[in-house]
C-alpha cells in the first residue's frame, strides 16, 4: 500500500496532465454535432483503461458507446463494478465562462472545464489507483469491472438494455460511482439516496401561423397564455405540487433520519451566498436539506413561445412549448406520476389548442441501508484519504443507473463523491478542486484495499 501511495505522489502532475486531455474532447452527448468527440472520447477512455491494466473494449449501442473494462484477480475476492459516465453537458452560456470550457485551466487551486467535477475528473480518480496498484504490486485486491457510458446527461437510455444483456459478465458484489459531492468544504460523504426523475414536454399549438392580436385577440385561445396558465397550476403558493395524487405513495422521512440530517452542519446564508439566492422558498413544514433531498419536486426547466425579440409586438402566437422535469423520492413510480402530471395538464388545455405531450427520461430514487460491511470499508478508505471521518447524505440529484443496478443486477452502490456542490456542475465555469482530485485519487488507492477485507 505504502508503496502505491507514493507513487501516487510523484504521479500528481502526469495525472493532472493526462486529465487535461480528457476534459479537451467536447463529449457533449445531448448534441448531435459532437457526435464524432464521443466516439474520440470513448476511445480515451479505453487507452486509459488499458493503460490502467484492465482488459477493455468499446461498445456499441443504440446511441453513444459504453468502455467497458475488467480485471480479474481471483474469484475469491469481492467484485467491484466502477461506474461513472464520459459525457458532459452542453456548455452553455458560452460568454459566461472566464476560459473556454474544452481548454481546461487551474486558478487558485480549481481545475475549470466543462467535465471536470462532473464527471471525467472523478472518474479518473479511480483509473488512476487502478493504475498504481497494478503498476507498483502487479495485482490489484479486488477484482474489478469498470462501466462508463456516455449517456448519463441525457438520462442513460440504452443502458438498462446493456445491463439486462450482461448480467453474468457485469455479476459484481457491490459498486461504486463517484459522481455526487462532500457534504461541505473539507467534510467528506458517503451518499445513501437520491431522487428519481421524471421530464417531459408540453407543446400547445393553436392558429396554423401568428395573427394579429388586435384583429384576432379574444376571440380564440392564446397558446402562450395557456402554457403560462399550465406551467404556473403545478406548484402553489406554499410550494406544494398540485398534481392530483402528487403524494399519494411518498414515503415520509423517519423521525431518526430527521434528526440526523438536523445534526449535519448546516447554514442557510452561506447556502443562499454560494447559489446567489435571496431567500429559501419550498414546502411548509420542511427543512431546506429535507425540500433537496427528500420531497418531490415539479419544476419548469424552460418556457418558450411568441415574440420576445427587442420592442413590442402585438400577436396571438401561434405555438408555446414548456420542459418540465419532476424529482422523485422513494415510493413514487415514474410512470405513474408522468400519467398523472399528462392528465392534469390535458385537463386545462383550453378548446382549440391542441395539446402534445412527449416524455424523455426517468428513473426512480433509491434509498440504501447506510450501515452494511461495505459502507463501514468505504468510511475507512475516506477518512483515510481525506483526514475525517465522512457524514451520511442524501442527495437531490439523480443518477438512473443506481436503480439499474439494484433491479437489474441486484447490487448496492457505494456513492463516494469528492466533487463539492458549488463546483458550478452543469453551470458556466465549472470546476474540479485540485486538492479534491488528488485526495479522490488516494481514497480510492484505500478504497480497493478495505473492500478486499469485506467479509461476505
Ligand atoms: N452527477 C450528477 C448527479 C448528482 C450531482 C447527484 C450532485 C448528486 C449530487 C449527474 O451527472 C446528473 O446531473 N444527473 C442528471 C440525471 C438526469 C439527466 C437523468 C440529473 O440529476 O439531472
Ligand atoms: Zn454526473
Amino acid at each position: 500500500m505504502d508503496t502505491v501511495l507514493q507513487h501516487l505522489q510523484s504521479q500528481q502532475q502526469t495525472a493532472l496532465d493526462e486529465l487535461f486531455e480528457f476534459l479537451r474532447i467536447p463529449s457533449v452527448s445531448a448534441d448531435s454535432a459532437f457526435l464524432p468527440e464521443m466516439q474520440r472520447c470513448a476511445e480515451f477512455v479505453l487507452r486509459s483503461m488499458i493503460d490502467a491494466g484492465l482488459t477493455a473494449e468499446i461498445i456499441p449501442t443504440n446511441g453513444h458507446p459504453i468502455v467497458y473494462g475488467e480485471r480479474i484477480e481471483d474469484s475469491s475476492l469481492p467484485t467491484v463494478l466502477v461506474y461513472g459516465h464520459y459525457d458532459v453537458q452542453p456548455p452553455d452560456p458560452l460568454e459566461l465562462w472566464t476560459t473556454p470550457p474544452f481548454e481546461p485551466q487551474i486558478r487558485d487551486g480549481k481545475i475549470y472545464a466543462r467535465g471536470a467535477t462532473d464527471d471525467k475528473g472523478q472518474v479518473f480518480t479511480h483509473l488512476k489507483s487502478i493504475q498504481a496498484w497494478v503498476s507498483k504490486t502487479g495485482r490489484l485486491p479486488v477484482n474489478i469491472k469498470f462501466l462508463i457510458e456516455g449517456e448519463e446527461e441525457v438520462g442513460s437510455d440504452n443502458l438498462d438494455r446493456f445491463l439486462e444483456d450482461n448480467t453474468e459478465r457485469l455479476k459484481a458484489d457491490v459498486a461504486v460511482i463517484s459522481d455526487t459531492s462532500q457534504y461541505g468544504d473539507g467534510i467528506p460523504a458517503i451518499t445513501y439516496g437520491l431522487r428519481g426523475i421524471v421530464a417531459a414536454e408540453v407543446r400547445l399549438t393553436g392558429p396554423s401561423k401568428d395573427l394579429h392580436s388586435g384583429v384576432f385577440g379574444g376571440s380564440v385561445a392564446n397558446p402562450v397564455n395557456a402554457i403560462a396558465r399550465l406551467c404556473g397550476s403545478l406548484v402553489d403558493e406554499t410550494g406544494r405540487v398540485q398534481i392530483p395524487g402528487f403524494y399519494d405513495d411518498v414515503i415520509e422521512l423517519s423521525e431518526k433520519e430527521k434528526q440526523e440530517f438536523a445534526r449535519l452542519p448546516f447554514s442557510e446564508d452561506s447556502f443562499l451566498a454560494d447559489i446567489g439566492s435571496a431567500a429559501v422558498f419550498g414546502e411548509t413544514g420542511y427543512s431546506t436539506l429535507e425540500r433537496r433531498w427528500v420531497r418531490p419536486t415539479c419544476d419548469v426547466n424552460g418556457i418558450v413561445g411568441g415574440y420576445t425579440g427587442e420592442g413590442p409586438k402585438t400577436i396571438v402566437p401561434s405555438k408555446a412549448a414548456a420542459k418540465l422535469t419532476c424529482r422523485l423520492v422513494p415510493g413514487q413510480n415514474p410512470k405513474t406520476i408522468l400519467t398523472a402530471l399528462e392528465t392534469f395538464l390535458r385537463k386545462q388545455c383550453p378548446p382549440g389548442l391542441t395539446f402534445e405531450f412527449l416524455t424523455f427520461h426517468g428513473c426512480e430514487a433509491f434509498v440504501f441501508d447506510p450501515n452494511s460491511e461495505w459502507i463501514n470499508a468505504a468510511s475507512a478508505a475516506l477518512q483515510a484519504a481525506f483526514g475525517k471521518p465522512p457524514v451520511f447524505i442524501r442527495e437531490g440529484g439523480s443518477i438512473p443507473v443506481v436503480s439499474s443496478f439494484q433491479r437489474i443486477l441486484g447490487i448496492d452502490t457505494l456513492l463516494l463523491g469528492w466533487g463539492r456542490n458549488t463546483d458550478d456542475l452543469h453551470s458556466p465555469n465549472e470546476h474540479f478542486h485540485v486538492d479534491d482530485f488528488h485526495n479522490g485519487i488516494l481514497a480510492s488507492a484505500h478504497l480497493w484495499q478495505e473492500l478486499a477485507a469485506v467479509r461476505q
